[in-house]
């Protein structure tokens, strides 16, 4: 299939429902033919800006534009957009056939063009034996396969999805996200994807926007939020990092962080000297670590909890301003008792320098 895939941009834009804004000065850039993520908790905004890219909803400021085209204030049918929510929302008197098809009516095609485009679409999502089948007699794969060709099936300039795999369960959500994730790639469609799952945006994703409350905290690539986020709220939602509070200070050239009575020595840093945070995933925090850990600390054990393969451990270190938390999740090989006593440490190069959060 061919396409000519077009950027997506939106600046500044605002939403309010009629009790304060919802969004206030959203802006983001997706480059033509990449998957943007929007990652954030429930109620953080994540749809309201789907709905206005989709042109379901005009935001009372800003302004969207398809490449070079300002679509801010035309209707949805003049935008071709390919959508799909969480309910996929099949038609149940129509075979899979003609619910592609249906995909297609904007474009008023002849009746054997439009079955044919429907009939590729099947292809790309492996139902094409399905074609004559209707609906009800689908698993929950299945529709979203074929919700998916139906979104496809026009061209559509960017396509939007709604947190389409929430509905199945946890084995057929993975594979639906992994085929789904090929397909547009193969397609090569502009892509915003919303989720509040992190396995689900640091997988598919080109760009993640992590978002709280209306706005976007960082934009980065999956593997940049995740190893080098720039934000507490980015290190704590996405891996779930150890947070410990202190400050940063440059000294002949060199960047240290102070927490209690410790001082430890920081790689590299990104922001100005100050009040910041140092975040460690809990993976790479070692027991009784070995020489290339060059942050390590005596700890009491506060707590151990049993995950069946797992055991989470979670420590209290008295040195670092007398009441950090570190945490990790080891196998459950080794028996640990609470009260005991630890040595614990990671690399100074997995420890990353993070803004406070305002
Ligand atoms: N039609 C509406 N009228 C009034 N307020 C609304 C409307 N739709 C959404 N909101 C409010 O706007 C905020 C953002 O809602 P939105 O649906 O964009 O969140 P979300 O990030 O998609 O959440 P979820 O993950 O639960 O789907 C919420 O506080 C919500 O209560
Ligand atoms: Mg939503």
């Amino acid at each position: 299939m061919t396409q000519t895939a077009q950027s997506l941009t939106l600046e500044d834009i605002s939403v309010d429902y009629g009790r304060g804004p919802v969004v206030a000065n959203f802006s983001v850039h997706v480059e033509p033919g990449k998957i943007l993520a929007l990652l954030g908790q429930s109620g953080c905004g994540k749809s309201t800006i789907l709905r206005v890219i989709a042109g379901l909803l005009t935001p009372s400021a800003g302004s969207v534009h398809f490449g070079a085209t300002d679509m801010t204030l035309r209707p949805p049918w003049e935008r071709n957009l390919g959508l799909m929510f969480q309910s996929h929302a099949l038609f149940p008197h129509l075979t899979v056939l003609r619910n592609v098809e249906y995909g297609l009516r904007p474009k008023k095609m002849a009746k054997k063009d439009s079955e044919r485009r429907a009939l590729e679409m099947l292809e790309l999502v492996h139902m094409t034996r399905y074609a004559n089948v209707h609906p009800t007699e689908l698993s929950g794969g299945q529709s979203q396969r074929v919700a998916l060709a139906r979104a496809l099936a026009p061209e559509p300039r960017v396509l939007l999805l709604d947190e389409p795999f929430s509905s199945l369960d946890a084995g057929l959500r993975e594979r639906m996200r992994a085929e789904v994730a090929a397909i547009v790639r193969q397609v090569g469609v502009t892509t915003v994807f919303v989720t509040h799952d992190q396995d689900e945006a640091l997988s598919i994703a080109d760009m993640i926007a992590v978002m709280s409350a209306g706005n976007i905290v960082e934009l980065a690539s999956p593997r940049d939020i995740y190893k080098r986020p720039r934000h507490a709220y980015t290190a704590a939602f996405v891996g779930g990092s150890n947070l410990i509070k202190g400050e940063l200070c440059a000294a002949n050239g060199a960047w240290r962080f102070k927490a209690g009575d410790t001082e430890l020595a920081i790689r590299e840093a990104n922001l100005a000297a100050g009040p910041a945070m140092l975040a460690i995933k809990p993976e790479d925090v070692a027991v009784d670590p070995p020489p290339e850990c060059q942050h390590r600390f005596r700890a009491r054990l506060e707590e151990a909890s049993f995950h069946g393969p797992n055991q989470r451990l979670v420590w209290l270190v008295e040195s670092l301003d007398g009441k950090a938390i570190v945490s990790r999740t080891v196998n459950s090989q080794r028996d640990f008792r609470v009260g005991d006593t630890h040595e614990i440490g990671w690399k100074s190069s997995d420890a990353v320098v993070v803004e406070m959060d305002q």
